[in-house]
């Protein structure tokens, strides 16, 4: 599996807790940034990484900002991406198992970073569930179409 994984200013310093993570769990990843000094835009991250993940160069992708909300909506933007905002590690599960997200994101001024590892631990882990969730999403991604 491999990752692609982007900040904002707000989100850096979970976005480099993530990358010992993965570094730890041997799963192959990309830093697409932010090497951000002053503030940037979080839409010039989340889309380029979305989009990553909708062609098929990589298999899921994290983003992180100071919220989690603005890189959660401009990746949904992106055809066959289904970004959650996560907080809490149930919802991590439950959104791999049953919606197959793909790509995941969180905001740092929300949660600490331990919780954000135990949360992208969970949801780097997790596989989808199919059967009935599958047709469910399916909904979508023919409503996309
Ligand atoms: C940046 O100040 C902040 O707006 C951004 O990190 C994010 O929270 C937006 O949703």
């Amino acid at each position: 599996m491999k990752i692609a994984i982007a900040s904002d200013h707000g989100g850096m310093n979970i976005r480099e807790e993530l990358k010992q993570l993965m570094d730890e769990m041997n799963i192959a990843y990309e830093d697409f940034g932010c090497e951000c000094a002053t503030s940037v835009d979080y839409p010039d991250y989340a889309l380029p990484v979305a989009e990553k993940v909708a062609n098929g160069e990589y298999d899921r992708g994290i983003l992180i900002c100071g919220t989690g909300i603005g890189m959660s909506i401009a990746a949904n933007k992106v055809k066959g991406i289904r970004c959650a905002l996560v907080h809490d590690v149930f919802s991590a599960k439950a959104t791999r198992e049953h919606n197959d997200t793909n790509v995941l994101a969180m905001g740092e001024r929300v949660i600490g970073p331990g919780l954000a590892r135990e949360i992208a631990r969970v949801w780097l882990e997790t596989e989808f569930e199919g059967g009935r969730h599958a047709n469910r999403v399916s909904k979508i991604t023919n409503y996309e179409a």
